[in-house]
């Protein structure tokens, strides 16, 4: 086991580039949704920029074993029809979320039965939101404990459904529209507010019978055709710099981010807190870039449709809520307690070891910023969970922290902690065994 030792930046560099890699979420869709096409219609798809971390290798892995290869050659990995496999597929989805649930509705509807596992924190997070609309549409599943993994799947024939989800899961989401590519009629899948949208976007360019009208997506029986995807950098990796550039007063420029709308919230909340934010370029999935300095003087109200437009970034946007001068109040999260850790209970502990007054409520958390005042050097638990571990990192560089249990980073970040070490000349943050 690995633990981080941050001690406190004396000395920042007055502004630092940093590139960061590919998006995770859309590394996992090009992998997979090119798998699929490959198989039903052959040809191959270059993905440039892939995400290299664990998470997205759990899909690689899963897509070799549904019959195609997957082959870095360059700067690419090229994805075509590999040896035709038969026997159930066996998948360990780690750490990765987005591997089990969107393989949950790729799966449903095909030839062969399934086993998803996964590691001790993805086989304790709730899997009955994807399993109750694609039973709903036919597809059946066991589970050995309630509707979690590990799960089987055994293939069945479709139908399409009508189905509002309770939750603005992309996730739950991309499942049922990939479940829909293989059912008989429409499928149509309403959400609360608007989830990440990579899914659509792609499967449309994929030549999808996919309609969006606001929260509501429709999809009837298609194939897929494999195109090339660029992945653009990854605004939740982008995140933690943008945060650092408050928390220590560097100018921090992000070249080529992704900046799709139903990702940027964390963009809207860093300037409401005083950063100057400016962005050049981006629309859709195509990336921009972003620079970020000032700051971080007043609190904010983060809540409603706002919250799945930066779930991933909230732990990180805590630590900066931290060093404000001002309370922020984060509401409608309750998304957080069924994340990687319980982000909730993990966040608000995390910072009350640093001196914060911090108070967790059912669906979110309350910061008191006093412009650092009074923070101090801390423990922290990543619990795990890699954005956890990043994020009070981030905190450390200005009070001093140990992280433990970073090895979670490489399921989205390797190399965070090199680039940590670049926003300073003297930097002394570290990696060491735990004692
Ligand atoms: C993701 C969707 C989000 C997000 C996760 C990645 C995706 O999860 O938190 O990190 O790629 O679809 P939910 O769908 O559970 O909100």
């Amino acid at each position: 086991m690995t633990d981080w030792v941050i001690e406190p930046v004396d000395a920042a560099r007055g502004q630092v580039e940093i590139r960061v890699p590919g998006d995770k979420s859309i590394s996992h869709r090009a992998i997979l949704f090119n798998t699929l096409a490959v198989l039903e219609n052959g040809g191959a798809a270059r993905v440039v920029n892939l995400l290299d971390a664990e998470d997205v290798m759990r899909t690689v892995v899963a897509c070799e074993q549904l019959g195609a290869q997957v082959v870095r050659r360059g700067d690419a990995w090229e994805v075509s029809r590999g040896a035709t496999r038969d026997g159930p597929l066996d998948v360990d989805c780690g750490n990765s979320g987005t591997t089990a649930r969107l393989l949950l509705g790729a799966v449903a509807g095909r030839g062969r039965p399934a086993r998803l596992a996964g590691d001790a924190s993805l086989s304790r997070r709730p899997m009955g939101r994807v399993i109750e609309p694609l039973a709903a549409m036919g597809a059946r599943f066991s589970a050995a404990e309630g509707q979690r993994l590990p799960l089987v799947v055994t293939p069945a024939a479709l139908c399409g459904v009508t189905w509002t989800s309770k939750v603005a899961s992309a996730q739950v989401k991309s499942a049922v529209l990939l479940a829909g590519l293989l059912a008989e009629g429409a499928t149509v899948y309403t959400e609360p507010s608007p989830s990440r949208d990579h899914t659509e976007r792609l499967l449309t360019r994929m030549g999808a019978p996919l309609q969006v009208d606001g929260c509501t997506s429709t999809i009837r029986a298609g194939t897929l055709r494999p195109v090339d995807v660029d992945v653009p950098g990854d605004i939740s990796s982008a995140a933690f710099w943008m945060v650092a550039a408050g928390v220590l007063g560097v100018a921090v420029t992000l070249p080529d981010v992704g900046l799709n709308p139903t990702r940027s919230g964390c963009l809207e909340v860093l300037a409401a807190m005083g950063l100057q934010v400016d962005v050049a370029g981006g629309g859709g999935d195509a990336p921009g870039s972003v620079a970020v300095q000032g700051s971080l003087t007043r609190g904010a109200t983060i809540g409603g449709a706002l919250v799945p437009r930066l779930v991933d970034e909230l732990p990180v946007l805590a630590i900066a809520a931290a060093f404000t001068h001002g309370e922020t109040v984060i509401t409608d999260a309750e998304e957080l307690r069924v994340k990687e850790s319980d982000r909730i209970a993990v966040v608000v502990n995390g910072l009350q070891a640093m001196g914060v007054e911090a108070y967790a409520t059912p669906g979110g958390m309350r910061i008191v910023g006093r412009g650092g005042e009074g923070v101090r050097a801390a423990v922290v638990e990543s619990h795990g969970d890699h954005r956890i571990a990043m994020a009070f990192a981030i905190a450390g560089l200005r009070c001093g922290m140990r992280v433990r249990d970073v090895d979670c980073v490489a399921t989205s970040y390797r190399g965070f902690l090199e680039q940590l070490r670049d926003l300073s000349p003297r930097s002394r943050a570290m990696s060491t065994d735990a004692p």
